[in-house]
């Protein structure tokens, strides 16, 4: 292997409830994020700490216009042609499909929207890469049942998963299924639609959740390989190898430790059981998961084709009380700062070597192909008055990143592609913002939604464009080599 693959999946990666926005539009049901809105009580809320399940019609909550992809696919798509994408990642809103999660008959014109869009993608043979569920639970089940605690939701995810799968089985050959599953331990809320009462043991409720995810997650992919024989299904980890702050042996262990939270899942969904040392801690700690008769059954019977996982830094551990207290407030993996990187504005570590060492120690461990479905700097940019933005910060990042990306092939690292996240500017995930840009693709709209949400080319654009043309090989910028 000289590099990347002739087949490789150069693309980007969004998610509905981050672009989309029309959140009530052609029946549509309120999903979790749509009850976040900007700033500090975003972040409580998303670790399970919501008051009702109705918006409050004075506050502002972004994504219910998103940056309106529902309307502009069209002339967005258009702009990820012009770049050469070969994929772009996207999800499908469970509450455009089933707008409380428990219609009998699916919703036809949410249905009929992504028809839209996978054909629209398919005019500029761009391979569609379709998540399930990225941070979507449908409020209603959320009053109803309480999110993925309850056994209910398996049964419900089913029949969505299966609903989607037939309907696109000619349309959508590569599915995940849910968006960086090992977040529920974090953010319970948009992991999991969790919200606790007070005194609830809330990490027995998040191993419970997290078991209901991993049995529904079989069974999709079970249904997918049984209707869609061609296709592959994955899974999706939030990615980022933990460093040992110091040599000191208990640093070290405690990186282990850490490194397996997110392990836990994927050696679920990739080699098919609990493993061990998850088994000794759910008993010891009392967290052991009621399961059903069958359960390991179908998570044995049902792994994933191949693993998806963003990349943004790596994480660094120490057992150092000092040290600990500098742990970033607001750092969801509560990752000590690592004295050699230097950070993004928003604090997190920049770690292009990282991603090398990720991706090998991924395949190591599951011997399954890669994908990485999400990666990139949030920055904030200057435009001109006429939307001109020179973000040489961003290419810097993803120079950086995409080189060590090419290492990790040459390493050996069966990897299908790669789509960096929010190939145009949209509602950030952790603080709600606009102002937290990604894009290559520039979109007028501020952080309290004023804006034209007119589209202009950042200079990353062509950046990207050539990397594309050049399957990888040209990752100069303006004649500058890397
Ligand atoms: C991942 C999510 O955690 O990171 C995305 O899958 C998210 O939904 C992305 O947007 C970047 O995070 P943020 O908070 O900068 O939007």
């Amino acid at each position: 292997m000289k590099g990347f693959p002739e087949d490789f999946l150069w693309g980007g990666a969004v998610a509905a409830n981050q672009v989309e926005g029309a959140y009530l539009e052609d029946g549509k049901g309120l999903t979790t994020v749509d009850l976040l809105p900007q700033g500090e009580r975003r972040f409580e809320i998303m670790l399970g700490d919501l008051k009702g399940f109705t918006p409050d019609p004075d506050t502002f909550y972004p994504s219910h216009e998103g940056i309106d992809f529902y309307h502009t696919y069209k002339e967005d798509i258009a702009l990820f042609a012009e770049m050469g994408f070969k994929a772009l990642r996207l999800s499908i809103a469970w509450t455009r499909i089933f707008p409380t999660g428990e219609e009998s008959e699916p919703n036809e014109a949410g249905l009929a929207f992504y028809d839209s869009v996978f054909d629209e993608l398919r005019k500029y043979n761009i391979e569609p890469v379709v998540t399930m569920a990225h941070f979507d639970v449908p409020v209603a089940l959320v009053e109803k049942y309480g999110g993925w605690r309850d056994r209910k939701l398996v049964e419900l995810f089913e029949t969505y998963a299966k609903t989607i799968l037939t309907r696109y089985k000619d349309k959508v050959r590569y599915w995940m299924t849910f968006n960086e599953i090992n977040m529920l331990l974090h953010l319970p809320y948009i992991g999991a639609g969790l919200v606790f009462k007070e005194g609830e043991n809330k990490k027995k409720i998040q191993y419970q959740a997290a078991h209901h995810q991993l049995v529904a997650s079989a069974l999709a992919v079970k249904a997918c390989h049984e209707i869609i024989p061609n296709a592959m299904c994955g899974c999706m980890l939030a990615a980022g190898a933990t460093y040992p702050y110091t040599p000191d042996p208990e640093d070290v262990w405690d990186a282990v430790q850490k490194d397996r939270d997110t392990f836990f899942f994927i050696d679920v969904q990739a080699r098919g059981a609990y493993p061990g040392y998850a088994k000794r801690m759910l008993r010891e700690q009392g967290l052991f998961p009621d399961m059903e008769p069958g359960d390991e059954d179908i998570l044995e019977a049902h792994t994933v084709d191949y693993l998806g996982f963003s990349y943004y830094s790596s994480r660094a551990t120490s057992t150092d009380p000092e040290v600990n207290a500098q742990a970033a407030q607001g750092n969801v993996f509560g990752s000590v700062p690592n004295p050699y990187l230097k950070s993004s504005e928003w604090g997190w570590a920049i770690d292009p070597k990282g991603l090398r060492i990720t991706a090998n120690q991924l395949y190591e461990r599951y011997q399954k192909p890669l994908f990485i479905v999400e990666n990139g700097l949030g920055a904030v940019d200057q435009p001109t008055d006429d939307f001109v933005v020179e973000d040489d910060y961003r290419i810097a990042y993803l120079q950086a990143h995409v080189k060590e990306m090419k290492e990790a092939i040459l390493d050996g690292v069966e990897l299908l592609g790669y789509t960096s996240w929010g190939p145009i500017d949209l509602v950030s995930a952790s603080t709600g913002e606009m102002k937290k840009r990604y894009g290559y693709i520039y979109v007028d709209r501020n952080n309290d939604g004023s804006g034209s949400l007119k589209r202009a080319k950042k200079k990353s654009f062509a950046w990207y464009k050539q990397v594309i043309e050049t399957n990888g090989e040209d990752l100069s910028e303006g004649g500058q080599s890397i």
